[in-house]
């Protein structure tokens, strides 16, 4: 089975991460995947939504930190997860998530371009990429504290708080926490169906206005991924992956 499902209902194209044994990280393999089927839903007149979901018990726990590790001098503008990022800024035709377990990282900052978020209640929110030594990326660094208010932004940023459904329903991240856990994906193809039976011109010249302009995101983005690119190579960085693979509290005393 592919880490990456893609299914079409009607006009409603099913985007499913598939890597529950690892809680849907992703890998450059899966950012292909899903960057080369937003292209191709983009130019399918027959695609009026996407709606991306996680299978298991995630959503998704960012990228996969095995290839960070491995990833150190790659160029940043060209490399897969900047490549998903660009094409989730270029889509233009919604995107609605459904959110169960944890949101992590790019599991939570790609929720930043869905138009609409429905989370269950076991969904967890966080952006630990300080912890990790690392910055924001995806154009979090914009959109976040736009989204969520500075204070909010900064506690999930700085403080790297794991949030929970409410609590993201509270900030204005998430539209609606669907009580019963079950329902999350009843509720959320509901209203996919609900955005494709409407003129989707005027669909998607509304979602065109109400995001901040393309070009205006897509320098934020890399610009962020110059420093993350830095970030990703440095000692800092290096200890918190090292910590998180060998289930040890990381130990940044000896960095100045
Ligand atoms: N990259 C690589 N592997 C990951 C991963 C990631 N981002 N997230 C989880 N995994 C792996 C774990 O290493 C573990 O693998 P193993 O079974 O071979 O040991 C497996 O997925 C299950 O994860 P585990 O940590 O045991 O599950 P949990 O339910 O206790 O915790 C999370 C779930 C998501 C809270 C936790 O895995 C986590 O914090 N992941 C890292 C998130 C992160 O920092 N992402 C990068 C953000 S920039």
């Amino acid at each position: 089975m592919s880490d990456i499902i893609i299914t079409q209902t009607a006009n409603v194209l099913n985007l499913i991460l598939n890597r529950p044994k690892k809680k849907n990280a992703l890998t450059f393999a899966m950012y292909d995947a899903l960057t080369e089927a937003l292209h191709a839903a983009q130019k399918n007149p027959d695609v009026r939504v996407v709606l991306l979901s996680g299978s298991g018990d995630s959503f998704c726990s960012g990228n996969d930190i095995n290839d960070f590790l491995s990833s150190a001098g790659l160029d940043p503008s060209s490399a897969p997860p900047i490549r998903f990022i660009e094409a989730l800024v270029g889509f233009d035709k919604p995107l609605i998530a459904a959110v169960h377990g944890s949101a992590v990282g790019i599991g939570t900052t790609m929720l930043l371009h869905a138009d609409l978020i429905y989370a269950n209640e076991s969904a967890r929110f966080s952006v630990p990429f300080v912890g990790l030594g690392l910055v924001p990326e995806a154009a979090s660094s914009l959109l976040l504290p736009r989204r969520v208010g500075p204070a909010a932004a900064n506690d999930l940023l700085l403080r790297s708080t794991v949030i929970d459904a409410q609590r993201a329903a509270d900030i204005g991240l998430v539209n609606e926490v669907v009580r019963a856990p079950s329902e999350l994906l009843t509720v959320a193809r509901e209203r996919a169906d609900e955005i494709a039976a409407k003129p989707p011109r005027a669909v998607r010249l509304t979602k065109a206005l109400t995001r901040p302009p393309q070009a205006e995101l897509l320098a934020r983005v890399h610009e962020e991924a110059k420093h993350f690119a830095d970030r990703v190579a440095s000692d800092e960085a290096r200890e918190a992956f090292s910590a998180f693979m060998e289930r040890r509290p990381a130990n940044f005393a000896s960095f100045s």
